[in-house]
């Protein structure tokens, strides 16, 4: 099915109402040909749908709290990509306030559209959550005389974590990469992206002190992948870039496996009997670690590379690795470089495993195989992000036996309608949810695209939306609407049969402009 034909979008108009449900009122606008459709992802904590529409002419007015300059850009960008001016003199006013409403917390929002359209919130990210959902209702290309859907909508994420995590070391994701998927990843209100940035085949992030890391380190990648490394002004200039749209870089130096890269460049690092210590472009995992023997030479590295990388990202949390090692002291490691990062004035995160280590209860876990057994750390109070690979390992096929995936953690894939079956509530401690594009069989910006999309769609939801709100069918219906979003974003979007982008061929954007999904 084409959604976007008229028929369909009003039928649609209706289902999405349905599908919304929950105490919302019917969409009145659905049986009109031309009506507005309602069609949020994430499917929002609360909407009532009025009847009428306010019509939009060539310009509004806006008026926004100087202490909101990020949502106003946001909003000025929404704007233009619906062919909408801005202009003092227009009758139809746009309003972004800030308010001291304790109840929506830091993220939450209010969206009215009235005669004008009102966003409020506490802070400037609450506003950039605001406009993304005003994007969503505002058509993907220029539409003169679009009616916007006269909604009340109240809205809060359920998890304050919400989180992609990309492998740029396997294969290097570029920084024109890395901004395009900042802003995709705004519009569906995930606020972390968390960098893998070291690991066996790839050192990717400039490090001052010691300049091999990125010079011999930077220069390998997984047989068939991308080699490079980000300067620290790069690094800069995306945390400026994320924190502008709502979202927080967080690093992570993998340690004390998963290293070769860094051996590689500093032989000392090594025990002296290991034989090999040239760059890796294998796919094993599990065969370097840092020579714990050494403390006296392994430990200053690892606090002179923190130092650094926390000079470049404010954020609270900072990934320390600690995934796929065995070693007499490994426990210890973790403990000392966790402390640390606590020393330092920032919460470390580990990979699940870090759990067996005498760690504070404030180190957060990030579970990452189905079946560990995370439970004693969460009756321990660790926080945990989830990333349980049969759901969010989205290195996986989108469908059985898609080409250039892993299927070591599920032999079907992870395909959408898998993913979203999720249940985080299951976790108490869970502090949100993080998808994971390991890079070993992907290698282009389009495989990237492919793997991402729309299952980082699903895995928002789950993390913002309530229980109570979410529904596969109601998804597939809203995420389906959004198609011409997703390719004015230009994204090379997996061609979901359950979302009726199944017919690749039919774009949904003018000739020339650079969307479309792959189908690889
Ligand atoms: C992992 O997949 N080794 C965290």
């Amino acid at each position: 099915m084409n959604f976007p034909s008229r028929l369909g979008a009003a039928l649609l108009g209706l289902a999405t109402a349905a599908a919304i449900g929950c105490g919302s009122s019917p969409a009145a606008d659905a049986p009109e040909a031309t009506g507005p459709v309602v069609h949020l992802v994430p499917v929002p904590q609360s909407i009532d749908i009025f009847p009428g529409a306010l019509r939009l002419s060539d310009a509004v007015k806006l008026e926004s709290d100087a202490a909101a300059p990020h949502a106003r850009r946001a909003l000025e960008e929404a704007l233009a990509g619906s062919g909408i001016g801005i202009d003092d003199a227009a009758t139809t006013r746009i309003r972004l306030q800030l308010t001291d409403d304790t109840a929506l917390g830091e993220e939450g929002y209010h969206l009215v559209v009235a005669d004008d359209v009102q966003l409020s919130a506490r802070t400037d990210v609450g506003l950039l959550h605001a406009v993304q959902s005003l994007r969503q209702l505002l058509p993907a290309q220029p539409q003169p005389g679009y009616r916007l859907p006269r909604v009340a909508i109240t809205d809060a994420p359920a998890y304050p974590w919400r989180g992609l995590s990309l492998d740029v070391a396997r294969s290097f994701l570029s920084v024109g990469y890395l901004e395009k998927t900042i802003d995709r990843m705004a519009f569906f209100k995930l606020n972390r992206l968390h960098l893998h940035l070291t690991d066996d085949q790839g050192w990717r992030i400039e490090i001052g002190r010691y300049p091999k890391l990125t010079q011999i380190g930077g220069a390998s990648a997984v047989e068939g992948g991308r080699s490079g490394h980000y300067t620290q002004a790069q690094l800069r200039h995306l945390v400026a870039y994320a924190q502008a749209r709502g979202i927080t870089i967080v690093p992570e130096i993998d340690l004390p496996g998963h290293v070769q890269a860094a051996l590689a460049s500093y032989n000392e690092l090594a025990c002296d009997d290991v034989e090999n210590l040239s760059p890796y472009s294998g796919r094993e995992v599990g065969f370097s670690v840092l020579c714990l023997d050494k403390p006296e030479v392994v430990y200053p590295f690892v606090r002179h590379v923190l130092e650094e990388v926390l000079a470049i990202f404010p954020s609270r949390e900072i990934h320390i690795g600690g995934d796929e090692i065995e070693h007499p002291l490994y426990a210890d490691f973790v403990a000392r470089a966790a402390a640390m990062v606590q020393g330092m004035g920032r919460t470390p995160i580990v990979w699940e495993e870090g759990s067996v280590a005498d760690t504070s209860p404030d180190v957060v876990l990030q579970l990452w195989n189905d079946n560990y057994d995370i439970a004693p750390a969460v009756e321990e109070g660790h926080p945990l992000i989830l990333s349980p690979c049969s759901y969010f390992y989205v290195d996986h096929g989108n469908y059985a036996g898609q080409s250039q995936t892993y299927d070591w953690c599920r032999e079907e894939g992870v395909p959408l309608a898998r993913l979203y079956a999720f249940d985080p509530a299951a976790f108490g401690t869970a502090i949100g949810i993080e998808a994971a594009l390991w890079t070993e069989l992907v290698h282009t910006d389009a495989a990237a695209d492919n793997r991402l999309w729309p299952r980082l769609a699903a895995s928002a939801e789950l993390a913002w939306s309530p229980a109570e709100r979410r529904s596969y069918e109601g998804f597939r219906q809203r995420m389906g609407a959004l198609r011409p979003h997703m390719d004015a974003l230009g994204i090379g979007y997996h061609p979901e049969p359950d979302l009726g982008w199944a017919d690749a061929g039919a774009r949904t954007v003018p000739q020339g402009a650079p969307a479309g999904p792959s189908s690889d």
